[in-house]
């Protein structure tokens, strides 16, 4: 089977390493990949919002499956374009991508269909947005309404910060059209726990679960980042709260989607936050987390292929998931300056030192060649995942590992899944 792979960053890299364990696939393709990628796909130069282009390579090289990874195409309808030219693909069509791609759409689905969430209003204005502010409790959540690499979430301490935040989101447009709607949600506070799972329009399998670490700085200290790193499992994930989340939002989420003629298949991420009052949704996304895939996928026992057809091809009952009783910590090496300004084009070395080594990966973020040399070309550069006994071990083993790449402005948190060996 030949198989294109949408997307360039780490969990691409975390789902062709995956897929090339499965003895079905022929050849492998990525667009636009990453030096990484490259190990196991042939990279080709096109965006994933070229939409016309993707389709058309897809045909030429007369592909069997796609499998689209982020967002933004997941949000512009890439899998019905790709199905519009006979080609089947994983990941939901574009009316079931509005899952993530509003935040309006999903809080009234929640509340529609009685998922546990955070009471919240919707705005279209901003005097109406700044009207609200005067009586609500602080602190607040604001939410742009659309896609903005996962950087469009205020959380404001007091009624100053959250007016700042309406002129930030509603008037600069600082997300761009994300901030045409705004949510405003209550502030939630407890562990936030991510869980990914598969569905296939009725039923949903779960992934083991893992936590990320947004925030730039150690001590979870600066600005929102797409993801400083990852562990998993989550210790505070507990059978409870699995029994619970399984019968209160996972099913009902599907069942909702359904109900609405929105059917989706892919993978939905559910970003959970564990309250005194039980689970509750923060956020929905309509795809793998990154870097969380870059924890759970080395964790899967499946042929990551087989299930995902089953998704596309409604027969997901007939898979069982199964991972691997250890757990994964992923430490983000970013470029310094991240999020915010950092150069690109800085040579990496020391990337043999992954080969051969069943515990360790290096996932590649923001990677490609030039002049036969592997450069940074990202904020975020490489995604070090190590695998053991424990998290305690895992971490250790992530930490270690980070040490045997090197290039210029090399940035890591230092405390990635540190609260978890003191909790
Ligand atoms: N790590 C969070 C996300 O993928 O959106």
């Amino acid at each position: 089977m030949k198989v294109l792979v949408i997307g360039g960053g780490g969990r691409e890299h975390a789902i062709c390493t995956g897929l090339s364990k499965s003895r079905k696939i022929t050849k492998m393709y990525c667009a636009p990949g990453n030096a990484g990628i490259a190990e196991f796909a042939e990279c080709v130069p096109i965006g994933v919002m070229e939409f016309d282009k993707l389709v058309a390579f897809a045909r030429e090289k007369e592909i069997d499956y796609v499998v689209v990874a982020p967002d933004d195409p997941l949000a512009g309808g890439l899998v019905d374009e790709f199905e519009k030219a006979g080609i089947r693909s994983f990941g939901p069509r574009k009316n079931a991508a509005i899952l993530e791609g509003s935040k309006a759409f999903s809080k009234d689905l929640m509340k529609k269909y009685n998922i546990p969430t955070a009471e919240y209003e919707t705005f279209d204005n901003p005097s109406d947005a700044l009207e609200y502010l005067e009586k609500a409790k602080m602190p607040i959540v604001l939410k742009a309404d659309g896609l903005a690499l996962g950087k469009g979430v205020l959380i404001c301490k007091d009624k100053e910060e959250a007016k700042a935040g309406v002129k930030e989101i509603m008037e600069d447009k600082k997300f761009g059209s994300a901030g045409n709607r705004m949510v405003v949600e209550q502030f939630m506070t407890g562990r936030e726990v991510s869980v990914l799972t598969f569905v296939d329009g009725k039923t949903i399998r779960v992934m083991t679960s893992a936590q990320d670490h947004k925030r730039a700085g150690d001590g979870d200290t600066g600005l929102n980042t797409g993801g400083m790193g990852t562990f998993s499992p989550s210790p505070f994930y507990t059978e409870e709260v699995d029994k619970f989340c399984r019968e209160k939002i996972y099913q009902p989420t599907v069942d909702a989607m359904r109900a609405e003629g929105r059917e989706f298949r892919g993978v939905i991420f559910f970003g959970l936050m564990l309250t005194e009052d039980g689970p509750k949704v923060l956020e929905y996304n309509a795809r793998f987390g990154d870097p969380e895939a870059q924890v759970v996928l080395p964790r899967m026992k499946n042929d990551l292929l087989e299930v995902m057809e089953a998704c596309t091809d409604g027969t997901l009952d007939k898979i069982e998931l199964q991972f691997e009783d250890n757990a994964a910590v992923c430490v983000v090496l970013a470029s310094e300056g991240y999020p915010v300004k950092y150069e690109k084009g800085l040579e990496i070395t020391g990337l043999d030192n992954f080969k051969d080594k069943d515990d360790y990966f290096c996932f590649h973020a923001g990677s490609a060649f030039r002049d036969g040399k592997v450069v940074t070309n990202g904020g975020r550069v490489l995604g070090v995942t190590a695998k053991g006994a424990t998290l305690k071990e895992a971490r250790a083993k992530a930490y270690e590992a980070t040490e045997w790449v090197s290039f210029d402005n090399k940035y890591m948190r230092h405390d990635i899944g540190k609260a978890i060996d003191e909790a």
